[in-house]
């Protein structure tokens, strides 16, 4: 078995303040880490639950595929994130399994992690996302 763990849920929201804001309200939930990561376009705030993260997502810029995901379909669920020892072991696991890969290969993601990305299409509707923590001490 691959999978360690769910690392996280990504919901893309349009405002990020007022999504955290609920999640505080509702279940006294506070912001563990927060990011903008530029290359994908997203500022991220992530909500410790045990082990994993909810992880509110909004984008910074309109052609941010987060951006054309609320466009599309709204806001609401956008990826789920499952943890593995090694991201390039599993992306390659997944692409002999008959995935279709959005990341040919694995690069940087945010918290330091090491991340790939698996196209809804071929994997039963969910964008899913590979997430490596990064080794122990950083
Ligand atoms: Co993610």
């Amino acid at each position: 078995m691959l999978l360690t763990e769910i690392d996280h849920v990504a919901i893309a929201v349009r405002d990020l303040e007022a999504a955290i804001d609920y999640y505080r309200r509702a279940f006294g939930a506070e912001v563990e880490h927060r990011e903008i990561v530029e290359s994908d376009g997203v500022e991220e705030a992530l909500l410790k639950v045990a082990e994993s993260y909810i992880q509110l997502l909004t984008p910074t810029r309109d052609d941010s595929p987060v951006a054309k995901a609320i466009d599309k379909r709204g806001e609401g669920l956008h990826h789920i994130g499952y943890r593995v020892d090694d991201c390039a072991a599993a992306l390659a696991a997944m692409i002999a399994a008959g995935a279709t890969p959005i990341d040919q290969a694995p690069r940087p993601g945010s918290r330091n992690t090491t991340v790939a990305f698996i196209h809804p299409k071929g994997s039963f509707g969910t964008l899913i996302e590979l997430v490596q923590e990064p080794a122990a001490g950083h």
